[in-house]
């Protein structure tokens, strides 16, 4: 599925970190170093296929208080949803201690910009590229807020951590469960953004939508939001129609059936376009076009280049038009 560079890990530590949040600690089998990776960086973790064989993307959520920098561990942590597509249930039931698996090397579509002010808001399990990113921006004296909610103090992971660490002074918790005055007042978050503040937004699509809107109508300029979802919101496919898509290179057309992504129905004619999330999330599938319209699905280019119809991700979006030209 995809030409990425992977490594054999082996699970050295695995926690209940919340109500239903595991995390766990990876090492190489070999003992090496692991890459270096930048704050906001995620892995694959492709499950073995005695679990599913799933690939699913996790983000590195290392903290210097936790792994004092530790070249040779990554932390992820892992939300337990049961009504997810089964990745984070085998995670969470069949990866143990001890555990063999194997990951990709860190990409980074989520990175930090240097900023006079940075605002960090966090849904849930979005706050691990978060977690990662205030420890980066505490260890430089950085001025920064991370506004973490959850539900309550049971489902909130890191949160002793978080207590105990330089971190507490510049975090704010929010749980629904609490009382009035210590809910997310977003408004109040977001008032006057200075030239030079930047807003990252990690959670789930409901909280990102009311996050990026809250802040567009205060005046928050695009290029300073910067946002990852956890996850991609379903999509309503049921009018989904079948259209065909031209190779360019060799002026080959192939049919795209309603129920089959542009990604699935090339690589059965043995055209591999690199992927990794495969929900329109990652950016890994950027696919320049050439001709026809797009009927975007995927929560990575921004409205203005989807807009411009220039490119798209095949890995879930589609064509309004009976064929799209692909700069393949
Ligand atoms: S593979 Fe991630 S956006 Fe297409």
């Amino acid at each position: 599925m995809t030409a990425q560079e992977t490594l054999q890990v082996r699970v050295v530590a695995k926690r209940t970190e919340a109500d239903g949040i595991a995390s766990f600690e990876l090492a190489r089998v070999d003992g090496a170093e692991l890459p270096p990776f930048s704050a906001g960086s995620h892995i694959d973790v492709h499950l073995p296929q005695s679990v599913g064989g799933l690939t699913r993307q996790y983000s590195l959520c290392n903290a210097s208080h936790t792994l004092k920098d530790d070249p040779h561990r990554y932390r992820i942590a892992v939300l337990r949803d049961a009504a997810s597509r089964g990745g984070s249930v085998a995670m969470h039931d069949s990866v143990h201690e001890g555990d063999v698996i194997t990951i990709s090397t860190p990409r980074n579509h989520f990175a930090l910009h240097p900023a006079q002010r940075t605002v960090l808001l966090a849904g849930g399990i979005g706050v691990t590229p978060l977690l990662c990113m205030a420890d980066r921006l505490a260890g430089t004296g950085a001025d920064f807020a991370l506004h973490y909610c959850t539900r309550s103090v049971e489902r909130t992971a890191f949160a002793r951590e978080i207590a105990a660490s330089p971190l507490a002074a510049h975090t704010h918790f929010h749980f629904d469960a609490g009382a009035p005055e210590q809910k997310l007042d977003l408004p109040a978050v977001l008032a006057a953004p200075g030239a030079d503040t930047r807003l990252y937004v990690c959670g789930p699509a409901g909280f990102i939508d009311h996050v990026v809107t809250t802040a567009r109508a205060l005046g928050w300029a695009q290029d300073h939001i910067h946002l990852e979802y956890f996850g991609a919101p379903a999509q309503d496919t049921s009018g989904d129609q079948g259209f065909e898509v031209r190779i360019a290179s060799t002026g080959k057309v192939y049919p795209i059936a309603p129920d089959v992504s542009v990604v699935e129905a090339l690589r059965g004619h043995g055209i591999d376009i690199l992927t990794s999330c495969e929900q329109g999330v990652c950016g890994t599938c950027l696919t320049r076009v050439l001709e026809g319209e797009v009927d975007h699905r995927d929560m990575y280019l921004t409205e203005e280049e989807k807009a411009a119809n220039e490119q798209f991700m095949p890995c879930c979006s589609r064509a309004r038009s009976k064929l799209l030209v692909l700069d393949l």
